[in-house]
């Protein structure tokens, strides 16, 4: 069943795809937004400072919101998955240990059947690589938020919360399920590494050092210069990628995404739909963070794209 894994997050792409069309013709007629059904979307696909309302929100709507701060919560969650797929992947590949039961029940359900001999060893060594890179990406958004970002009194959805928890969870299973099931007859894994692994990790390192640089520049924002915390205010970011795009650690995050996808040889599919997912998710929460600045601030710089330098 590996087909089923590539077609439900091709669904999940296609989900915020709507979303973002649907928020799209929302926006140019502004007259519908006050129905209830309108407000509810609304409430659903925004968080943080984009999330409109604050006190005159429906008492039953603010009833499903907890703290934004919780993000951290999604990457304690993928470090202690991811990291307990990336340990037992490692000891099944280099010490002849077995994956447990329950975990070769669902990597035989939705992975790969066999490979070519010659390939095998690569893809695996691949998924190996991809697996240690979300871990490695978990490990750095954890200490972000808990280092360096400042938060305010945002707020997300729970549906929001719910999902993020559940997201992690299932990128790192999917990674899992691009181990082919052919068996090695406990042969240890022969480390192949090829010139996608070392382009991959470098695009890795590059998009992760911009995605840093960036989250530090919005937590400046808040700070004075010894370092104390003196607004929660948004203002305008200036610096690094935000003098070509208002969201650089979405675009960033995307770039994470792709460096995954080469660092798998270009070729896995059904990581090119998660990346899809990445790019419409990303692009919905860019646009409605670049709306959210150019409505707040008239010398918001003209030339700023949301998401995707040069391009929108
Ligand atoms: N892979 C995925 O599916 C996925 C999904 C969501 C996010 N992410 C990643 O997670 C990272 C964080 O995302 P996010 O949506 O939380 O980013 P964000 O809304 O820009 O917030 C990042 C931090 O900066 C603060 N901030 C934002 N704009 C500011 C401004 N104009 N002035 C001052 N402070 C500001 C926020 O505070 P507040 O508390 O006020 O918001 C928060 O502490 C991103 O790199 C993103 O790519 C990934």
């Amino acid at each position: 069943m590996p087909a089923l894994l590539a077609a439900a997050w091709a669904l999940l792409s296609a989900a915020f795809l709507a979303l973002l069309l649907l928020h799209r013709a929302q926006a140019r007629r502004p007259g519908v937004r006050t129905d209830v059904a309108s407000a509810f979307f609304q409430d659903l696909i925004r968080y943080g400072k984009t999330k409109r309302g604050g006190g005159q929100q429906a008492s039953w709507l603010r009833r499903l919101q907890v703290p934004k701060r919780w993000f951290t919560h999604f990457y304690v969650v993928s470090i202690l998955w991811n990291g307990f797929l990336l340990l037992r992947l490692f000891q099944a590949e280099f010490l002849g240990a077995s994956l447990p039961p329950w975990v070769q029940i669902f990597h035989g359900a939705f992975s790969t059947d066999l490979q070519k001999e010659n390939t095998a060893d690569s893809e695996r060594f691949s998924a190996l690589l991809v697996l240690l890179l979300l871990w490695l990406h978990s490990f750095q958004r954890l200490a972000e938020c808990l280092y360096t970002s400042v938060f305010s009194n945002g707020v997300i959805h729970i549906v929001q919360y719910c999902f993020g928890i559940g997201y992690y969870i299932a990128v790192g299973s999917t990674v899992l399920c691009q181990v082919p099931t052919n068996v090695r007859n406990g042969e240890e894994l022969s480390v192949q590494i090829l010139w996608y692994h070392i382009v991959g990790i470098v695009m890795y390192i590059w998009a992760s050092l911009h995605q840093h640089r960036c989250l530090v520049i919005l937590a400046n924002l808040r700070k004075s210069k010894s370092g104390k915390v003196l607004s929660l205010n948004h203002s305008i970011p200036f610096g690094d990628w935000f003098e070509r795009v208002s969201c650089p650690h979405y675009f960033a995050e995307l770039l994470i995404y792709i460096s995954m996808a080469i660092t798998f040889g270009f070729h896995n599919v059904t990581w090119w739909f998660v990346v899809m997912y990445v790019f419409f998710n990303q692009a919905l929460a860019a646009v409605l963070c670049h709306e959210f600045y150019q409505e707040k601030f008239t010398s918001y710089p003209k030339h700023r794209k949301a998401f995707v330098p040069f391009i929108f």
